[in-house]
């Protein structure tokens, strides 16, 4: 059976947390999009681990997949297994010979465009990991993929085409000196090293097969989503999305198990209680209208810790925007929700969501297509009266009913708009904190 899990908002909806959560059942989580810029902290016991690209699961011995949707650093790749490895665990991570490749350029080159862009407020708030320019690099059939890191001969064909390029696209476009990112012979020795090391460690795959071959073996797969839906190229604020689909039809394209398997197994939409972006961009809900409004956003964002995992910055805060649910939730297909941090709403005289929004003086009850009618939206708020603070992890332990009734209007409300139901809520920061409706693996 398979379970994918996918961000129902702007990402950073505690994804990591519910793989996690389900991850007991699982004998394989694999990734189909996005790369290093995704960012999940996963506690163990006392441990808390901080991963950018490694599947979550791999902190808990599951096989962890990187499908070939992915772009894969295999510096941060290498890294990130070193340091599990330095901290006793022997993570075994497999990458899709298809996934293409993060090279030093595209990093540079993000960095180049989001500056140019600046100026035309374009810029999306990348998170400088190259993701944007590899993905372009891929569609316009010029990209290095893994499985070409594992023949020299190949490898320095295709950086001898492709990094001239790149070079005159800095160098004569953007008027940027280049230098070692964009040099051939050390760019050639540095990935043939990790080609010899993915080699080595056995962790290529072609990901189709692996992952099949696990299910025709009944064993349990979950594609964990990266990012959001709201940040999806084609389903999201373009152009201030990600460069892949995080949305649930990806986990099929990005990993090579057929749609037919997937639309089999669960899709579970990951919501947070309020909203939080780390990019730039419209947000129709945000808190920010004034002092009141500014200083209630600060407090949500140090109660819930809205810091960017990858990057550090201060997420922007908003109140729950329903239609952007309502949006993810025909996307996806969802056949479950998790929602998460209704801990961090507690004390709040009363909780407001964005129901619908009014535009040219219709009211709409799914996002505008276009990110600058979506910016043009005036949310029509509705107003629930607050729940109050409480021991969190009693409440866990107790189950739904513990949760304070008026928490629970607010939740039902939720899944009552979205006609999809409540399989877990995050209630607090480690899996223990999860009250827990449903068990898809069961
Ligand atoms: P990129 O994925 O680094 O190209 O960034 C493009 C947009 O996606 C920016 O607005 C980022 O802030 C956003 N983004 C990328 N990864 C994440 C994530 O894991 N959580 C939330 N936002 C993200």
């Amino acid at each position: 059976m398979t379970v994918t899990i996918v961000g129902a908002q702007l990402g950073d909806e505690g994804k990591g947390g519910v793989v996690d959560l389900y991850g007991d059942r699982v004998d394989v989580v694999a990734r189909y999009q996005g790369g290093d810029n995704a960012g999940h902290t996963v506690v163990h016991g006392d441990q808390e681990y901080k991963l950018s690209l490694v599947p979550s699961g791999a902190v808990r011995g599951k096989v962890g997949v990187l499908g070939n949707g992915c772009v894969v650093n295999p510096a941060t790749l290498f890294d990130e297994i070193d340091s599990l490895r330095e901290r006793g665990l022997d993570p075994d991570v497999r990458v899709a010979e298809r996934a293409h490749v993060i090279l030093p350029y595209h990093r540079v080159l993000d960095g180049i465009e989001e500056d140019a862009k600046s100026d035309s407020e374009l810029d999306a708030g990348t998170t400088g990991r190259g993701i944007g320019p590899t993905y372009e690099d891929k569609v316009g059939r010029r990209g290095i993929r893994i499985g070409d890191l594992l023949d020299p001969d190949v490898l320095r064909e295709r950086l001898e085409y492709v990094v001239p390029q790149k070079r005159a696209l800095a160098e004569d476009v953007f008027g940027v000196k280049t230098g070692e990112e964009f040099d051939i012979a050390s760019l050639y020795e540095q990935y043939r090293r990790f080609g010899e090391r993915l080699a080595e460690e056995g962790m290529t795959v072609n990901a189709g097969d692996f992952l099949g071959d696990r299910i025709d073996a009944d064993e349990n797969v979950m594609f964990e989503g990266a990012q959001g839906t709201s940040i999806d190229i084609d389903h999201g604020i373009f152009p201030y999305v990600t460069s892949s689909n995080p949305t649930a039809g990806a986990a099929a394209t990005g990993t090579g198990v057929g749609p037919t398997t997937i639309g089999t197994g669960e899709v579970i939409g990951i919501v947070k209680a309020y909203l939080s972006r780390v990019g730039t961009g419209p947000l129709p809900t945000e808190l920010s209208d004034d002092e009141t409004e500014e200083e209630l956003a600060d407090q949500i964002r140090e109660k819930g810790g809205e810091f960017g995992t990858v990057t550090g910055r201060p997420r922007r805060i908003g109140w729950l925007d329903v239609p952007m649910l309502r949006h993810a939730a025909r996307v996806n297909g969802f056949t479950g929700l998790a929602i998460n941090h209704i801990d961090v709403l507690a004390g709040l005289g009363s909780v407001s969501v964005g129901h619908a929004y009014e535009l040219g003086g219709e009211t709409l009850e799914t996002m505008p297509t276009t990110t600058e009618r979506w910016a043009d939206c005036e949310p029509v708020l509705r107003e629930f009266d607050g729940w109050s603070e409480v021991d969190w992890s009693e409440v866990a332990a107790e189950g739904y009913d513990a949760i304070p009734e008026n928490a629970r209007t607010y939740l039902e409300y939720v899944s009552d708009e979205l006609d999809t139901p409540i399989y877990a809520v995050g209630v607090g920061p480690g899996r223990e904190q999860t009250v827990v409706l449903e068990t898809p693996f069961e």
